[in-house]
């Protein structure tokens, strides 16, 4: 058994399960979340947490949608946390839903921190985060022996604005790395790879809608990441250092297209 829950002094307090509900497809859950799903009496998730998923959820439960897509609405950290807690004060049984997993880009610990502070018990289920979903599609393996024996998960975007990394290391040849909400800053991410050296021919693979009905692979390169980005509307992972696998026969991927 590798979950852990967190058990402060017994009370007459729900328990909140925080969980990955994968990027979409719900055969992509874990069993456990599955559960969770069936058990809850409250869930809180997010805009990504697909329809598909949702259906899974228990006849009584209520579901409450906390935002987000992109720069759109959502609902302030504050006002879920606080909603989280008030629900399991109550006694009731809260499903916290993140898309992805929990514990990638989730602000998973400011949930956590507020329900250690309320003593309220908790566990956390992981989930099949966009990047290992989107190497799948790809036919992919994240990390290879002779390629890359690291592998990088960035954000385009960082508190105050486009998110600075360690160019040096992602532009050097076989680097790999999976880039969150990274479609407003791929000018920026092309612009600071490229002055720090990385081949304008560097692929990147770009996934949107991964694991849905929806998904469009997009084989890019640095050099063609921006106009290729220019007609995905949907959640779009990025995987720099990785093209899709192509055999002689045939498309590994059934839905590829090449950006021009
Ligand atoms: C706030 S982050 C959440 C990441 C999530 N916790 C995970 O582990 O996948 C949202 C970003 O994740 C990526 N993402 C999430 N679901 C996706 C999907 N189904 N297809 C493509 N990208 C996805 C996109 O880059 C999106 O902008």
């Amino acid at each position: 058994m590798i979950l852990t829950t967190h058990s402060p002094a017994p009370r007459a307090f729900g328990h909140v399960t925080v969980a990955g509900a994968g990027p979409g497809d719900p055969e992509l859950l874990t069993i456990a979340v599955l559960r969770a799903l069936e058990a809850a009496d409250v869930i809180l998730h997010d805009r990504l947490v697909s329809a598909e998923v949702l259906a899974l959820a228990g006849p009584e439960a209520v579901l409450i949608e906390t935002g987000k897509q992109g720069f759109g609405v959502s609902m302030p950290q504050d006002q879920i946390t606080a909603m989280i807690l008030g629900f399991a004060q109550e006694g009731r049984a809260v499903l916290r839903l993140k898309s992805g997993d929990p514990a990638v880009f989730g602000r998973l610990e400011d949930e956590l921190e507020a329900l250690e502070a309320a003593g309220i018990p908790f566990t956390v289920l992981p989930g099949i985060t966009a990047a290992s979903a989107a190497a799948a599609a790809l036919g992919q393996s994240l990390t290879r022996r002779g390629r890359n024996a690291d592998l990088r998960l960035l954000t385009g975007h960082g508190v105050s604005g486009y998110a600075e990394q360690d160019w040096d290391a992602l532009a050097r040849p076989g680097a790999v790395a999976a880039i969150y909400m990274g479609k407003r800053a791929a000018r920026f991410l092309q612009g600071r790879l490229m002055m720090h050296g990385a081949s304008p021919e560097t692929p990147i693979s770009l996934v949107e809608n991964v694991s849905r009905a929806d998904q469009r692979i997009l084989g890019a390169t640095l050099a063609t990441l921006t106009g290729a980005l220019s007609g995905l509307t949907g959640p779009v992972v990025m995987l720099l250092g990785l093209a899709p696998r192509t055999s002689s026969h045939a498309p590994f991927c059934a839905n590829l297209e090449i950006a021009p």
